[in-house]
């Protein structure tokens, strides 16, 4: 089955995890034909990225920029990746206080380096997660694992 890789910063219990959770329900159930791997980033590797035939990083904004938790991801395996990732689909939730903008430049800017393809515009949930909320993250998610099921990327 595909894969689709979802690396995630943000603190135990907290926004990020909470989207996360209603992802993994609603990926399960609305599109089963995909593997949805979920990893926390400080502990997701270079195995995890070359095994994954799209990718969903998730992280809130910490000081304008992501986390230093998924920064770390891409630390560790931007070189390992060289060359072995060109063209893998991804897409990029971010968990705001108030804005996600510098965190979806950052990403965008990473994901370049990468050769990765945006195929989803980012996604980002400003506050407490509310069903609205929690609807545009699932939708993102399922527009990937969709995308993989149907052979589109
Ligand atoms: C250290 C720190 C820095 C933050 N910086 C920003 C920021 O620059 N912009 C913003 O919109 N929110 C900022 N926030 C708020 C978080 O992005 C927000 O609370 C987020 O939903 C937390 O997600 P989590 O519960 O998954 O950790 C910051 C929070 C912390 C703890």
């Amino acid at each position: 089955m595909p894969r689709l890789l979802l690396v995630h910063g943000g603190h135990p219990g907290g926004r990020i995890a909470r989207l996360v959770a209603a992802i993994q329900q609603t990926v399960l159930a609305e599109v089963p034909e995909v593997t949805l791997v979920v990893r926390p980033a400080l502990a997701a590797g270079i195995a995890d990225l070359l095994d994954a035939q799209a990718l969903l990083c998730a992280t809130p904004e910490h000081f304008g920029y992501m986390s230093g938790a998924l920064k770390d991801f891409f630390d560790r395996t931007y070189y390992p990746a060289e060359g072995k990732t060109q063209g893998l689909p991804y897409s990029l939730l971010v968990s705001a206080g108030t804005d996600g903008t510098g965190t979806c430049r950052a990403v965008e800017r990473i994901a370049r380096g990468y050769g990765w393809v945006e195929v989803a515009a980012p996604v980002i949930v400003v506050g407490e997660p509310d069903a609205a909320g929690v609807g545009r993250a699932t939708e993102l998610a399922v527009t990937l694992a969709a995308g993989l099921a149907v052979g589109i990327y």
